[in-house]
C-alpha cells in the first residue's frame, strides 16, 4: 500500500504505531553513535547539559512545527511548501532536506554497515576479554572491500523496506523493536557502571566543567540535537503527513523528543564509564570510537565469553534495526517528494535515490583508513566521514530548523499552526509556551548559534 499521488494518501496504522514510527527514525545512530561521539569531542558533562538545554528549548518545538506542517498539507517537505507559501523561494528549504536527506544516508549507511559486521564478529566470539578491539575496528572499515560491501547491503536493505510502502514497510519493523533496544541498553548500561574506574567515567560525563561551554559546543549540541531528533530537513513532515487527523500531535512530539534524548542519555552512560575502565582518552576517537569501546565492554560481561558473546550479538542486531528505522525516514523524504511531485513510482524513486547514496557513500566507506587522504583531508584534519557529518548532519539540519521555525512562526503563523495542533481535540496545553519559542527563542538561539559559527571561521 505505497502513497503515490493519485490514491489516497498512506497512514500510520494507530497513534502508538506513529510514536513508534517517528521515534525509530529518531533513535539511530545518532543517540548510539554520533551522541557520545560528540559528548567526548565536546568536555562531556559540559555538553551533556548545553544539549538538554537544545532539545527542550529548541528541539521539541522544531519537531511540533514539522509535525504540524507535515499533516497540514499532507505533504512531502517541498510539497508542503508549494502548499503553504505558493510560489514563493520556501520551496528551497524543502529542497535542502531533501539534499541533506540523501547526503546524511550516504555515510550513515557506511556506520550502518559496520553494525552488520559486528553482529557476524560478535556472533563469532571475537570479543572475549583482552580483545584488540581497535585492530578488529580497523579490519571492518579500513579494509576498503568489507567496508564497502557492508555499505552495500544495508543500502539494499534500506531501498527494499522503503519500497514496500509505510504501512507495510516502516511500521512493522519498529513495532517490535525499539522497545526491546531501549531495555538491553539499561542492562548494559548496569554493567558498564558497575566497572572499575567507572567513576570516573561518569564524572566526566556528568559533571559539567562549565569552564568548557562556549559557542562551539552550543552549535555541537544543536546540531547533535536536530541529528539526533530527526529535524530540519523534513524527515518529521514527511512522517507527519501520514499522521490521521485523529491523533494528538502535541503529546506525540512530546514522547518522541523524551525517548530519543533518555536513549541517548543512556549510550553515554554505556560509554564514558566503558572508556575510562579501558584507559582510553575521550576526545581522540574519530568515528570508530563508539565501536572500539563498547566491544571492550563486552570481554567484562560474565560468564565469559558466553555473555559477551550473547549480549554483543543482541547489542549490534538492534543497533542494526535502530538505524534501518532511521534510514529509511531518510530515503522517505526524497522518495515522497518524487512520488508526490513528479508523479514517479514509489519503487523506481527509492532505487534511484538509493542508488544516488549508495554511489555518494563510497568516500566516505573509504574515509577510515582505507585511503590515507580521505582518512585525514588536506587542509581540514578529520576524515572524509566527520566531514559531511558536520556539514550534512549538523549545520545543514541547523539552518534547515531556523527556516522552518521562522516559517511555521512568522509566514505560516502560529495561529493556523496551533489549529493544527489543536485540531484533534480542541487542546493544546501548552500552546503559549510553544507559541513564544518557536516565534522567538528557536530563531534567535539559531541566528546567534550561526554567527558564532561564522566568527569562528574568520
Ligand atoms: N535521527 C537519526 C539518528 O539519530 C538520523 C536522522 C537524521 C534520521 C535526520 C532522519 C533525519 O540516527
Amino acid at each position: 500500500m505505497a502513497g503515490n499521488s493519485s490514491g489516497p494518501r498512506d497512514t500510520w496504522g494507530s497513534k502508538a504505531a506513529f510514536i513508534l514510527a517517528a521515534a525509530g527514525s529518531a533513535v539511530g545512530l545518532g543517540n548510539i553513535w554520533g551522541f557520545p561521539t560528540v559528548a567526548a569531542q565536546n568536555g562531556g558533562g559540559a555538553f551533556l547539559l548545553v544539549y538538554l538545554l537544545c532539545v527542550v528549548l529548541i528541539g521539541a518545538p522544531v519537531m511540533l512545527a514539522e509535525l504540524a506542517i507535515g499533516r497540514h498539507t499532507q505533504r512531502n517537505p517541498v510539497g508542503a511548501f508549494r502548499a503553504l507559501a505558493p510560489g514563493s523561494a520556501w520551496v528551497a528549504v524543502g529542497a535542502l532536506g531533501v539534499v541533506a536527506g540523501v547526503v546524511i544516508l550516504s555515510f550513515y549507511s557506511v556506520i550502518a554497515g559496520w553494525t552488520i559486521a559486528y553482529i557476524f564478529k560478535t556472533i563469532t566470539g571475537a570479543f572475549g576479554p583482552g580483545a584488540d578491539t581497535a585492530a578488529i575496528f580497523a579490519g571492518v572499515a579500513a579494509n576498503p572491500t568489507s567496508a564497502i560491501s557492508y555499505h552495500l547491503l544495508f543500502m539494499a536493505i534500506t531501498i527494499l523496506v522503503v519500497v514496500g510502502g509505510v504501512r507495510h514497510g516502516i511500521e512493522r519493523w519498529t513495532k517490535v523493536l525499539m522497545p526491546g533496544l531501549a531495555a538491553l541498553l539499561l542492562l548494559l548500561v548496569f554493567r558498564a557502571v558497575t566497572l572499575s574506574g567507572a567513576g570516573e567515567g561518569l564524572a566526566f560525563y556528568l559533571r559539567p566543567d562549565f569552564s568548557q561551554i562556549n559557542g562551539s559546543v552550543f552549535l555541537a549540541a544543536a546540531g547533535q540535537a536536530f541529528f539526533s531528533l530527526s529535524l530540519g530537513m523534513g524527515a518529521m513532515i514527511t512522517y507527519g503527513s501520514y499522521i490521521s487527523k485523529k491523533d494528538d500531535l502535541a503529546s506525540s512530539a512530546l514522547y518522541v523528543t523524551a525517548f530519543d534524548t533518555a536513549i541517548a542519555v543512556f549510550a553515554g552512560l554505556l560509554i564514558f564509564p566503558t572508556l575510562f575502565h579501558a584507559g582510553l582518552e575521550p576526545g581522540a576517537g574519530g568515528p570508530g570510537m563508539v565501536f572500539v569501546v563498547l566491544t571492550s565492554l563486552l570481554g567484562t560481561i560474565p560468564p565469559a565469553p558466553w555473555g559477551g558473546t550473547i549480549f554483543g550479538t543482541m547489542f549490534f542486531a538492534l543497533l542494526f534495526i535502530a538505524a534501518l528505522t532511521s534510514s529509511i525516514s531518510l530515503l522517505e523524504v526524497g522518495t515522497a517528494y518524487m512520488v508526490d511531485e513528479k508523479g514517479m513510482s514509489r519503487k523506481r524513486a527509492a532505487w534511484i535515490l538509493g542508488i544516488t547514496a549508495f554511489v555518494l557513500g563510497i568516500p566516505s566507506a573509504l574515509a577510515n583508513g582505507a585511503v590515507s587522504w580521505l582518512s585525514s583531508l588536506p587542509g581540514i584534519g578529520t576524515d572524509f566521514l566527520s566531514f559531511l557529518f558536520a556539514v550534512f548532519g549538523q549545520y545543514a539540519l541547523v539552518i534547515g530548523a531556523l527556516f522552518i521555525s521562522i516559517f511555521t512562526a512568522w509566514i505560516w503563523g502560529t495561529r493556523k499552526a496551533a489549529e493544527e495542533v489543536r485540531s484533534t481535540d480542541g487542546k493544546f496545553p501548552l500552546e503559549t509556551v510553544w507559541v513564544f519559542l518557536i516565534r522567538f527563542l528557536c530563531p534567535i538561539a539559531i541566528i546567534l548559534i550561526l554567527i558564532n559559527l561564522v566568527q569562528s571561521l574568520m
